[in-house]
């Protein structure tokens, strides 16, 4: 795909702040996943080595109630974006759900992960997960059983693709972060390395997370995403 190079490189990185209209809850904050929960319980390759039924129990439980869900308008306004805009454009996501691809998405580097994906511990490869996992599945590609874990990045894992996605964001000239608390790193960096290459910074959210950003625009991203790309693309046409 040829890009018009005197736009903008558009760098977007969205957090759970971007599904919970979708009614999928965020992390932290009140009625958030880690409320009243030690993540080291669940999210940690300690926690799934102890307790590995507890851990598979809780995605399984979240990869359920993930597919009840729907993409909501700030998703489709990203896709919109990626498909319409003429300039370069790279969406990262946090999220491990897949309502940014549901909402039309052509790409989006997860680099937290993937709910609806299992990995093998064993000979890793990766599968597309919709059933349960327990501690007796077995890998569609060598057959082991009870190797499968939920493809999705843990306290204490490194991130996917971030050498690709330091380099993108490294070439952005605008960044734009999506319902993130800016909490988590090596995630919470990437608006560093844009501000350190003079990109133009704006913070969507319900409420500012720290004097990083250039620009902030408080409110539901359902609202303020999509007034966003509409006047992207009115000026970009
Ligand atoms: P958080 O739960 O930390 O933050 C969600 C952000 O979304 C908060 O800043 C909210 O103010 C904002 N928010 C909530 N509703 C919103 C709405 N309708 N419109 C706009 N903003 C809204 O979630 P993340 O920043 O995504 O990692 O968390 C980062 C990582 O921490 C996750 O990827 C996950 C978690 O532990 C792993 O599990 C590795």
């Amino acid at each position: 795909m040829t890009h018009n190079s005197t736009l903008p490189h558009i760098v977007i990185l969205t957090g759970a702040g971007v599904s919970a209209e979708s009614g999928i809850p965020t992390f932290r904050g009140p009625g958030g996943l880690w409320e009243g929960r030690d993540i080291t319980e669940l999210a940690t390759p300690q926690a799934f080595r102890a307790q590995p039924h507890v851990v598979q129990r809780f995605y399984n439980e979240r990869r359920q109630i993930l597919l009840t869900k729907q993409p909501n308008a700030a998703h489709a306004a990203i896709a919109r974006l990626q498909k319409e805009y003429s300039g370069r454009i790279t969406l990262i996501s946090q999220n491990i759900d897949d309502l940014h691809e549901r909402g039309g998405s052509p790409e989006v580097w997860h680099i937290h992960g993937e709910l609806l994906k299992s990995r093998c511990t064993h000979c890793g490869a990766v599968h597309e997960c919709r059933d349960d996992l327990d501690t007796a599945s077995a890998c569609p590609a060598c057959h082991s059983t009870g190797k499968l874990r939920p493809h999705v990045v843990w306290f204490g894992e490194t991130p996917l693709f971030l050498e690709e996605l330091d380099a993108r964001t490294r070439d952005a000239t605008l960044f734009a972060a999506i319902g993130t608390s800016g909490l988590v790193y090596p995630a919470a960096n990437f608006v560093h390395i844009a501000r350190s290459r003079d990109a133009r910074c704006i913070e969507f959210n319900l409420e500012s997370s720290d004097g990083v950003f250039d620009e902030f625009i408080p409110g539901p991203a359902t609202q303020t995403v999509t007034a966003w790309v509409d006047s992207l693309l009115g000026h970009t046409h």
